[in-house]
């Protein structure tokens, strides 16, 4: 994670960032200890990403790169103002004991356009990471990669729009289907019959941008129909309010890049 203190929306580089409202930075400053401090409380360890003050989205850690069994493909950001942020995380993987971190060739958001299952990776297209960084991805992990076209600019990172409730042998997600083109929704629901799906409302609240570690789910609490569907699949779900950082285009999942170390 990386603490949100030089954060602040300048430049909009999605539909949810107008520069011409305030943010109040102590406040999102809270929210995002609170977030940290829950993964704490929860057993989870975290680590702190030293922010730039020339990087203002650098708190949406998700972006950085994409790490499985320990391995990290780094990333290669869309717009020229979030591009810097790419060397910060490689730099930070390399000095914690990352053996294997790769530059990319093509573009990729990191886990805003990656998820990981136990079977697949799923990968969105459309807005920022390109077509071509899911041949790369694949390659690199030698996971299969199933490609997802995301159609709704307010849903332009995956993780906006789908989230990995439990990375097990099936895998469950959740997700909002009007953020899918016509194909890929049906794809996705070949692939997770049993999905939970998410209103518009709840989508909208960015309730999809949650972080699961197969119980407990984090979940941006405005996002209140979500609540009572994780509870009775045995989920138990948490809410958390960033709703300062709700004005870049991001919540809980897009603060959170997951460290997956190899078994
Ligand atoms: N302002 C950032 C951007 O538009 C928000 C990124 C949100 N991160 C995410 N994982 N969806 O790039």
């Amino acid at each position: 994670m990386c603490p949100p203190e030089h954060f602040r929306v300048t430049y909009s580089i999605n539909p949810w960032m107008d520069p011409g409202k305030p943010v109040d930075l102590p406040l999102a400053v809270a929210q995002w200890e609170d977030l940290r401090d829950r993964y704490r409380a929860l057993g989870h360890s975290v680590e702190e990403l030293t922010p730039d003050p020339d990087l203002p989205d650098m708190v949406y850690a998700a972006n950085g790169a994409t790490v499985v069994d320990g391995r990290v493909l780094g990333a290669r950001f869309a717009h020229p103002e979030r591009a810097p942020e790419a060397a910060a995380h490689a730099e930070w993987y390399r000095e914690h004991g990352f053996a294997d971190v790769r530059e990319p060739e093509h573009i990729n958001e990191g886990e805003g356009d990656f998820a990981v299952t136990a079977s697949w990776l799923l990968a969105g297209r459309g807005f920022r990471s390109s077509p071509l960084s899911h041949g790369e991805v694949q390659e690199f992990f030698g996971r299969p990669v199933i490609g997802l076209d995301l159609v709704d600019p307010h849903f332009y990172h995956l993780d906006t729009a789908l989230c990995v409730l439990d990375d097990g042998v099936d895998g469950e997600v959740m997700y909002y289907p009007d953020a899918f083109s016509r194909g890929s929704r049906a794809v996705l629901e070949r692939l997770f019959p049993d999905a939970l799906i998410a209103s518009e409302a709840d989508a909208r609240a960015f309730g999809l941008n949650c972080v699961s570690d197969g119980h407990h789910v984090l979940v941006p609490q405005a996002a209140t129909g979500l609540f009572e569907p994780l509870r009775e699949r045995g989920y138990e779900p948490i809410g958390i309010d960033l709703g300062e950082l709700l004005k870049g285009g991001g919540s809980v999942k897009c603060c959170t890049a997951e460290l997956r170390p190899a078994d």
